[in-house]
């Protein structure tokens, strides 16, 4: 009833890749176009429309529409034996076609689309924007920092395989090999990952907004120089209203879940243990540890001084020590998905073991709550350098010359940020940048800024 009642100043459709890590930032970023008086429909795969868990913690979600398309693989494409190659070809033909069809069949309706905002992942709607004579905004879910990397990879000014000890580049500190993403840093290790990325920025000179799930505060130098290339703004962090600026009555959660949760065993569990005393452990939606390093990680959990909450997804689980669950049942949880914001929020949390994905990073900054880095591949080697380096918000676990954290590492990390001299630091830092993530987000800040202009200017089209 609602959706027609509203008098909406635009209509944007929004087009995540179809993961986790890039629905929760592209859903938060429609909810507050929701709620900012433009009409939202949200697109996604047929397969993750009728495989996902709708959870009905936000308001917002009740006017956004939602729409499924076919991408050419219905019953879902990883249990089908097909390459990610085979995927995103197949994505590209039939969604393209589809979606086309789509913003054809919306055209048609009261209500014809304005704008077009699609991953970055996916550079090919911006055809399909420009067909149309909408405006094509390329968003962004990884960090400035790790764009700019890329960029450079893409225009082939870093050339790989990398030969230098130190790489510079305009907006950064100088990093080493290893603080370079891993496609790039260990170059031919995915070669179809690798095509994925850097063709992120094949037409992005072409974009009419390049919108960036970070913050100018956070990521100031970097920002300022992509912004002398591209229509650059900064519209995150897309973290839950709750947390940050409660702008959106009700937001505690993103809304789907790609996973079944065991959320409530996990609130149940923490209401009985003391602030800060509980090691959170999560490694995403994508990442898969080896069997040696899921072993010294569980065992290293078991020796810190800290009880622990850890997500072990369901793919996973066959990797956990025989017995283990048994032996900790006194001093710790193991669950296989929950809502981390939820948790991070929780006055038990007091530090973060992570795979340091940018959306991770991004909710325990907010939240104030460190870290501890272990990345596995992928942008989470630079995100931890800065992490450790730039926010001093937490430590990198060091692995050893095999490439495995051992359990004596993960358990000196977690003590250090729970009891030593530089956990306190750490712990001071990691709440001036969540004041910073809020002030970023609420009226008059430079994300709540630019997304208000974003607005502005499709009413103008
Ligand atoms: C990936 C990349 O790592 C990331 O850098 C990129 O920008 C997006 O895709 P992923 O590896 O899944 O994502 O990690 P992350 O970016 O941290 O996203 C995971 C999301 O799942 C987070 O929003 C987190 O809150 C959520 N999550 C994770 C849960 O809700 N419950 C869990 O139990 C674990």
């Amino acid at each position: 009833m609602e959706k027609e009642q509203r008098d909406y100043k635009a209509h944007c459709l929004v087009f995540p890749y179809p993961s986790q890590g890039h629905i929760n930032p592209l859903l938060q970023f429609s909810k507050l176009l929701d709620h900012k008086g433009v009409k939202v429909t949200l697109v996604t795969t047929r397969f993750i429309y009728n495989t996902m868990y709708k959870g009905s913690c936000c308001t917002a979600l009740e006017t956004i529409s939602l729409e499924a398309i076919s991408d050419g693989f219905d019953e879902g494409w990883k249990t089908q034996g097909v390459s990610i190659q085979a995927y995103l070809e197949s994505f590209w033909k039939v969604g393209s076609q589809n979606l086309f069809e789509l913003i054809e069949k919306l055209s048609g309706s009261g209500c014809p689309v304005d704008c077009l905002v699609y991953d970055a992942i996916m550079p090919w709607p911006l055809d399909i924007a420009k067909k149309f004579g909408i405006v094509g905004a390329v968003f962004f879910t990884q960090s400035c920092a790790v764009d700019n990397i890329y960029n450079h990879v893409n225009k082939g000014v870093l050339k790989l395989p990398l030969t230098d000890s130190e790489i510079s580049l305009p907006g950064m500190l100088p990093l080493e090999p290893l603080d370079l993403p891993s496609f790039l840093s260990d170059f031919g290790s995915y070669p179809a990952y690798f095509e994925v990325v850097v063709g992120q920025f094949c037409n992005v000179d072409k974009a009419d907004w390049v919108l960036c799930n970070t913050f100018y505060e956070l990521e100031e130098q970097v920002v300022d120089w992509l912004a002398k290339f591209w229509p650059v703004r900064t519209i995150g962090p897309t973290i839950p209203s709750n947390y940050l600026d409660n702008r959106l009555k009700d937001d505690k959660g993103y809304g789907v879940d790609l996973f079944k949760s065991s959320n409530d065993a996990c609130m149940k569990w923490l209401n009985k243990h003391p602030k800060n005393s509980v090691a959170y452990i999560s490694f995403g939606s994508a990442a898969q540890l080896g069997l040696e390093q899921m072993e010294e990680l569980a065992w290293g959990l078991k020796r810190s001084k800290s009880k622990f909450l850890w997500v072990v997804r369901e793919s996973e689980a066959a990797k956990v020590p025989e017995g283990f669950i048994k032996e900790i049942a006194e001093k710790g949880l193991v669950v296989s998905w929950c809502s981390q914001i939820e948790v991070l929020a929780h006055e038990a949390v007091g530090c973060f073991i992570t795979h340091c994905g940018w959306n991770s990073t991004l909710e325990s900054l907010s939240l104030g709550v460190p870290l501890v880095a272990m990345p596995q591949y992928s942008d989470q080697s630079t995100n931890a350098k800065y992490i450790k380096d730039v926010w001093e918000i937490g430590v990198k676990a060091q692995p050893d010359e095999k490439g495995i954290v051992r359990r004596e590492e993960v358990e000196r990390c977690i003590n250090e940020i729970m009891e030593g001299d530089n956990g306190k630091e750490i712990q001071k830092n990691a709440m001036k940048w969540k004041d910073l993530a809020r002030k970023a987000v609420v009226d008059g800040g430079s994300s709540n800024r630019n997304i208000d202009e974003f607005i502005a200017t499709l009413v103008k089209h």
